[in-house]
């Protein structure tokens, strides 16, 4: 503890807000911590905790009731600064006090940091309360019509607040590098269930009112960066999966769920025997419908899976491990601002695969990490080598994965160069060092030359981690990881390719891993013939693992193969994954006169049923 109060102290340069109560994490004030993502202003006053009490209409699709923040102001701090987008502020006054004057900035729709909220202080304010509604068409919530759901019975609701959506439903300092603690009480419709990314307060049915509406409490008493605050409301069912695990979904879903995730408390053990204690209490995860924008949200207590994930062989149960272990990297040390993502993906997504190889063996590990592979070269070479690939750069700029590709390799390589037992310490004492901190690439070059390489020239001159993190392009020294399994699909893709019948693949048994390196490594020139056999010999129209669907898609729109369309506009108007989703517009897209009209009139179809991100990507994909 001692020594965690010297390292923050060294860290943080503003005094007086260094002086902070136990419990209140402290904010980096170096030049490469400040977020030009945000509004607000730490240095002279910070939120600490959010208490939150909203009742969710449905009807309104809105939003409505307070947010009570608790200010940190520094002395003689006439104002606090926070973030709001799109958000209808009615009142703002110190708690049960005087009304405060509030002032309400210019909305920035391009980027989406929307406007800054500024409110006059009085001497000694400790605690505003801010009383406001959202708009239907806020940027982190999805509202879903039954229809949308798997029992589609019940209207279902959730957030997604990475990277600066949150705005739009909570006003408070959204920056992932102020850190707050929170509190929430949600009231529903009282045949919903409300779930959120922190402790649950009441039992699984939170409590009756007499108007008909239930009303569930939460609270999460570690700070986090506010991005991590999520809610959902449907009609969900918890099974366990172990004893401080387990799944919500739909009811419908449940045991599926269930099973896909039953390797979730091997995880959790090999997480914690890697690098150190898992600090959260319990790890549970919801299994949304497929409509969800990404493969998984690393929210805190409780992961947010898409149902893609469920192909009934736990193939992707890599989206696990990788939610799991963001439970360190990501949300115990958080990347001070949006320009070092890869300190909260790359981290993450070498660790994922660490789990996976403690779980599961070397050559399932190797598996998604040669895919990976296959992933960094694909981006590196979409631009070129160019300043899009370097990890460290304005926030969002990191082309494709990168982050998480190349962000990876570079642990993987540092791992190789100094020796798995070396690497592993000094992770976990990293993890324990800066545990409920935000970083810098700055910061973590400065902490690794010091309690790692420790001048040793030669390995300096080996890592190059410089040109790692701040220059473009792969470093020579990049180390490779290739799969015996995914060679063997290699072998059947040369076959094919000199004219072998479909029918010698023989995929029965396959994981979405060797789906995926057979479909994407096809050659992207097929003649409609051969597009025809691999479809009825291989079933691609009618998979029902979405990965393949949309792998087949990408191919089939490369060739302008029509008889695959009617298969790809059902996908594409039920599943919302951007990962799985954007490709297929983008080859729409890259079709010019033949595919953008496709394109058009499908993104007008499923619009409504896609995230406000997803959405807003695609739209401006077919506006190209
Ligand atoms: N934190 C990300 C999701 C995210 C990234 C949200 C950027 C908003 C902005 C999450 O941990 C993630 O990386 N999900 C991946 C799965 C993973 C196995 C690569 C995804 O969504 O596909
Ligand atoms: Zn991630």
């Amino acid at each position: 503890m001692r020594i965690l109060a010297i390292a923050l102290a060294a860290f943080v340069a503003t005094p007086a807000l260094a002086q902070t109560a136990p419990g209140i994490a402290p904010i980096l004030t170096t030049p490469e911590a400040k977020d030009v993502w945000t509004h607000a202003r730490p240095e002279i006053a910070r939120v600490t905790h959010v208490a939150l009490d909203l009742r969710v209409d449905f009807a309104s699709q809105t939003l409505a009731g307070s947010a009570v923040l608790d200010v940190l102001a520094a002395p003689g701090a006439s104002e606090i600064v926070l973030d709001v987008d799109n958000i209808d502020v009615q009142t703002v006054s110190e708690l049960d006090g005087p009304a405060l004057a509030y002032q309400i900035g210019p909305r920035e729709t391009e980027q989406g940091l929307g406007s800054a909220l500024t409110i006059q202080l009085n001497p000694g304010t400790k605690r505003i309360r801010i009383l406001y509604n959202t708009k239907p068409d806020a940027s982190a919530l999805q509202w879903l019509a039954p229809e949308q759901t798997a029992g589609k019975a019940k209207p279902y609701l959730f957030s997604q607040g990475q990277p600066i959506n949150n705005r739009s439903w909570i006003p408070t300092q959204d920056s992932p590098g102020i850190r707050q603690i929170w509190s929430a009480t949600l009231t529903v419709p009282g045949d919903l269930v409300a779930v959120m990314s922190g402790d649950r307060l009441d039992g699984e049915k939170g409590q009756a009112n007499a108007d008909g509406s239930r009303t569930y409490r939460f609270r999460m008493d570690r700070p986090v960066p506010p991005y991590l605050i999520a809610l959902a409301v449907g009609d969900l069912a918890f099974k366990a999966t172990g004893p401080r695990s387990g799944v919500w979904s739909e009811p419908s879903m449940l045991d599926a769920a269930a099973h896909e995730v039953g390797d979730v408390e091997k995880m959790i053990d090999a997480a914690q025997a890697l690098y150190g204690p898992y600090r959260w209490g319990r790890y549970d995860m919801l299994v949304l419908p497929p409509s969800f924008p990404y493969g998984g949200m690393e929210n805190p207590t409780l992961t947010f899976l898409t149902p893609t994930i469920v192909t009934g062989d736990r193939s992707n149960t890599d989206v696990v491990a990788h939610e799991l272990a963001h439970s360190w990297s990501g949300n115990l040390v958080t990347n001070a601002t949006w320009s070092d993502s890869w300190l909260n993906e790359g981290f993450t997504t070498y660790f994922e695969s660490r789990i996976m190889e403690a779980v599961y063996g070397k050559e399932r590990a190797a598996l998604y990490t040669d895919l990976d592979w296959d992933g960094l070269q694909r981006d590196l070479k979409a631009e070129n080598n160019g300043p899009t690939t370097r990890l460290h750069g304005d926030p969002g700029a990191t082309a494709g994965q990168l982050d998480y590709f190349k962000g990876s390799t570079m642990l993987r390589t540092i791992e190789v160069a100094v020796g798995r037992k070396r690497f592993d310490a000094y992770l976990r004492s990293y993890f324990d060092r800066h545990a409920f901190q935000p970083q810098t690439s700055a910061g973590f070059l400065a902490d690794i030359r010091k309690r790692l390489i420790k001048g040793d020239k030669a390995l300096e001159a080996k890592l190059q981690l410089d040109r790692w993190v701040y220059e473009p392009g792969l470093p020579a020294n990049a180390v490779h990881v290739k799969s015996a399994t995914l060679a063997q699909v290699d072998a059947k893709l040369a076959a094919i390719s000199k004219g072998a019948p479909v029918s010698t693949v023989n995929p029965k048994g396959w994981n979405t891993q060797q789906w995926l390196r057979f479909l994407n490594g096809l050659p992207r020139q097929q003649s409609p013939e051969r597009l025809k056999e691999l479809d009825e010999t291989l079933g691609l129209s009618v998979s029902t693992n979405a990965y393949v669907r949309s792998a087949w898609a990408v191919l089939a729109i490369a060739n302008r193969y029509e008889p695959a369309l009617p298969g790809i506009e059902k996908f594409a108007g039920t599943v919302g994954r951007g990962l799985l989703i954007f490709p297929i517009y983008e080859g729409l897209i890259a079709q010019g006169d033949w595919g953008k009209p496709i394109a058009i009139r499908l993104f007008a179809k499923s619009k409504a049923t896609y995230h406000p991100y997803v959405a807003g990507r695609v739209e401006k994909l077919v506006a190209k």
